[in-house]
């Protein structure tokens, strides 16, 4: 497998060293290209002498017969930028070909996997997230910065991804792993929403995007996957039968109807425990209406399907801000659950709305991990290294998958 590794001009650019010898270790031929900017930070000598090829840097580098761009991008298997600036991430997403990086990435027509590396504040620009999300729709697979301390003195995300992540992505998109293939998945997602009359309701401050990831990753895992949704501002994630929900009944009836046919249910959505006694058919006003709105509870699906189950592997979430550990012991033991996901949701940045998730994942015969602050589409990559983990040593042999 051939490799092209992009790198631009940020600190982050020693780190293409590393990534280069993991690349090298994981059997990729690896071919050098880099900005101007950032042979600022290194010398194309060092990536030369260490990947055993001549380091593309301009687009006049090389006067042959060959039209340079065109020969390395035919001649590659994916095109790898690590690090990639916000400069690099706008030209890639506008097609503008200035210099020979961003010329390669419009000829290639290879897979695209970009590691950004950034400022916070270049990083949460709406530009470079308008900018990634075009990307992301073309199908380009973004390695999310890490968060921590910054080159220029700044706490936040936009630290370049480990490097053993990176190259981990590298090879999962060129050798995807199918260990779910033939096991159907159910996930739940997102909030949902109780009516009071038509333009009030009840609702929560779930995004959605912890459901999504999970069920994005199991389908590319090879896994069917139906996610039951409440209403989110999500894209449906690619590979994933979508089923939209308003309320804990709706979410109810959806899970219910596939319920018999599941092999996994992950319920990550945060259904309302309670829900308006009557919905008003019109606009309750004011002059009439009482200041006590009568509830009752929602049905507790994960504890329904609880008692419903055979030999589903049923994982749910505990979203807790006080005795978490034991609160989620509590959920796991009631609701008869395989495993539980505690999210510490008092936490700042975790869950709830973030792009980041810290998870501790706990399992009936005691075991508790700590999985350390992520963004939720890694979450979603480790929880389902655990959920594969359990399943499969369970599951009868012959009966396990691919
Ligand atoms: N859940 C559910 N139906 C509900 C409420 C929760 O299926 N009506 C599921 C959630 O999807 C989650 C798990 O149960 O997987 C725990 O949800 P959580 O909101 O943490 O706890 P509750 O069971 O609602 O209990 P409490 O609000 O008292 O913490």
């Amino acid at each position: 497998m051939r490799v092209i590794l992009g790198v631009t001009g940020c600190i982050a650019a020693y780190k293409s060293v590393v990534i280069l010898r993991l690349l090298q270790k994981s059997g990729f031929e690896v071919f050098p290209v880099m900005t101007r900017h950032a042979q600022e930070f290194i010398t194309p000598l060092t990536l030369e002498k260490l990947s055993g090829n001549k380091v593309i840097c301009g687009v006049f580098d090389d006067r042959s017969t060959e039209i340079e761009h065109i020969a390395l991008a035919r001649r590659s298997d994916l095109l790898l930028m690590a690090p990639a600036t916000a400069n690099l991430i706008g030209k890639m997403a506008h097609g503008i070909a200035d210099d020979f990086l961003s010329t390669l990435y419009l000829s290639t027509t290879t897979p695209v996997v970009l590691a950004p590396a950034m400022n916070v504040e270049m990083w949460r620009h709406p530009a470079t997230q308008n900018n990634l999300q075009m990307l992301r729709k073309r199908g380009v697979v973004i390695v999310e910065p890490e968060p921590g301390y910054l080159a220029c003195g700044e706490e936040g995300e936009g630290r370049l991804a480990q490097p053993e992540s990176i190259v981990q992505t590298a090879l999962e998109v060129l050798r995807p792993v199918k260990s779910l293939l033939g096991k159907k998945i159910l996930v739940t997602a997102g909030p949902t929403i109780e009516d009071i009359d038509p333009v009030r309701f009840i609702s929560n401050r779930s995004s959605g995007k912890m459901g999504y990831a999970i069920a994005h990753e199991a389908a590319q895992r090879g896994a069917t996957v139906t996610l039951i949704t409440g209403p989110t501002y999500l894209p449906a994630p690619s590979g994933v039968r979508v089923l939209p929900v308003r309320s804990a009944v709706e979410m109810r009836d959806a899970v219910l109807s596939h319920f018999a046919d599941a092999d996994v249910v992950v319920m990550a959505a945060a259904v309302s425990d309670f829900t308006p006694v009557t919905v008003e058919a019109h606009k309750i006003k004011k002059a009439t209406a009482s200041s006590v709105l009568q509830l009752h509870p929602a049905p507790d699906i994960l504890e329904e399907i609880g008692k419903l189950k055979q030999s589903q592997f049923l994982v749910g979430f505990a979203a807790e801000t006080q005795n978490p550990l034991e609160n989620a012991r509590l959920k796991l033991r009631e609701k008869r659950l395989d495993l539980v996901v505690l999210n510490d949701v008092s936490q700042p940045g975790v869950g709830f709305q973030s792009d980041y998730n810290q998870i501790t994942v706990i399992s009936p015969d005691g075991e508790c991990e700590d999985l350390p602050l992520l963004p939720k589409h890694q979450v979603a990559q480790l929880l389902w290294d655990r959920i594969s983990k359990r399943l499969f040593a369970i599951a009868p042999e012959g009966a396990r998958g691919a």
